[in-house]
């Protein structure tokens, strides 16, 4: 990027001596378009990445390094995204539905993705994060929020064919809102002259959580590693009981029932030994020692359920890093 940088200033004032101000500035955007079309500004980053690709084996090694304790949202995530990003001709976008209980790594495993397809100079033009409550908290301004939301993702959409939608809290939304997303969802050639079928959405939530620690904790009982537990065995017990039930919201009547959702994620909560490496993680972070002694120590004073096995954290990992401030 140094390298890039200097290049176009050494460019500029050759330029700017010949040509008025705006064909500068329009040669410059020409220059760095052409640039990040052939993600040549990977190479001068020092990546040999290509934006709106993934490095399965890059992916892959991200995963096992930093996400603990979720073997299948690992493996589902590792079949599915490559696989689409590399179809030229995909029949509709891909949506995926991670959920899971809270502080087990939704979030995180979409961002380690999302930098795993996008340098960060290209996520901030092809990832956008809508948070509901955040960002749609008034009921009443629903229509303008439908209007700002389908404006938003055919603004992205037509500035990035490969955009990744990030919808976070989707159990939360407004209805109205649901309903304004799901044209794009659907198996549509293009909706007013754009295409969204390479785009990819993904929605983080908290259902079906429930029945999640339900089965791991049927597992943990029968003295069985949760890495048994094949999809097959979540299909069984969570998808064809919490989701049919209709306790996820009209997210679920409406975007699972119509089949608009590619593939189910889930994630399974933390056990003490995940909420260690979760510490242990952190603590490297910051630079400090792995101390076996104040990990387990920190580990030790997160909540844990149900009241008697005490085997899954309250908040899986996601206090750890405040408890670390307490703690250092
Ligand atoms: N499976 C995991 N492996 C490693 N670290 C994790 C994992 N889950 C959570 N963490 C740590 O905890 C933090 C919070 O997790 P994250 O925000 O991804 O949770 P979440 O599943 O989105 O929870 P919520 O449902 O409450 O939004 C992460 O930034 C990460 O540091
Ligand atoms: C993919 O990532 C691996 C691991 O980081 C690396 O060794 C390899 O060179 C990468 N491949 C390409 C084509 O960039
Ligand atoms: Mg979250």
């Amino acid at each position: 990027m140094k390298l890039l940088r200097a290049a176009l200033w050494l460019l500029l004032p050759v330029i700017s001596r010949a040509e008025p101000i705006s064909i500068t500035v329009g040669t410059v955007s020409v220059i760095t378009g052409l640039i990040s079309y052939y993600g040549l500004h990977n190479y001068f980053w020092g990546s040999s990445r290509v934006e709106g690709t993934v490095n399965v084996t890059a992916l892959q090694l991200d995963f096992e390094k930093n996400i603990f304790g979720q073997h299948l949202a690992k493996q589902v995530i590792i079949k599915a995204v490559p696989r689409f990003l590399s179809n030229e001709n995909p029949k509709k976008p891909l949506a995926l539905s991670l959920h899971g209980w809270t502080g087990t790594g939704k979030n995180y495993i979409s961002q380690i993705l999302v930098n795993n397809i996008y340098s960060e100079y290209m996520r901030k033009k092809c990832v956008r994060t809508i948070v509901a409550t955040l960002h749609f908290p008034h009921a009443s301004h629903i229509q303008e929020y439908k209007d700002q939301l389908q404006t938003l993702v055919r603004s992205s959409v037509s500035d990035c064919e490969r955009s990744i939608f990030i919808f976070d809290e989707i159990d939360k939304m407004h209805p109205g809102l649901i309903d304004a997303i799901k044209p794009f969802l659907d198996y549509y050639d293009h909706i007013d002259g754009v295409s969204y079928r390479k785009a990819i959405f993904i929605f983080l939530s908290n259902a079906g959580g429930e029945k999640i620690t339900e089965l791991s904790l049927k597992f943990w009982r029968a003295g069985r590693d949760r890495e048994e537990i094949k999809l097959s065995d979540v299909e069984k017990d969570v998808y064809l009981s919490a989701f049919n039930k209709k306790d996820s919201g009209y997210w679920h009547s409406s975007l699972i029932d119509k089949n608009l959702i590619d593939v189910f994620v889930p994630f399974f909560p933390m056990e003490f030994r995940h909420v260690k490496m979760c510490v242990k993680a952190e603590l490297e972070r910051r630079g400090h020692d792995a101390d076996e002694e104040i990990t387990i120590a920190i580990a030790k004073d997160m909540t844990y359920y149900p009241s008697g096995e005490k085997v899954y954290s309250v908040k899986g990992c996601k206090t750890v890093s405040t408890k670390l401030d307490l703690f250092l």
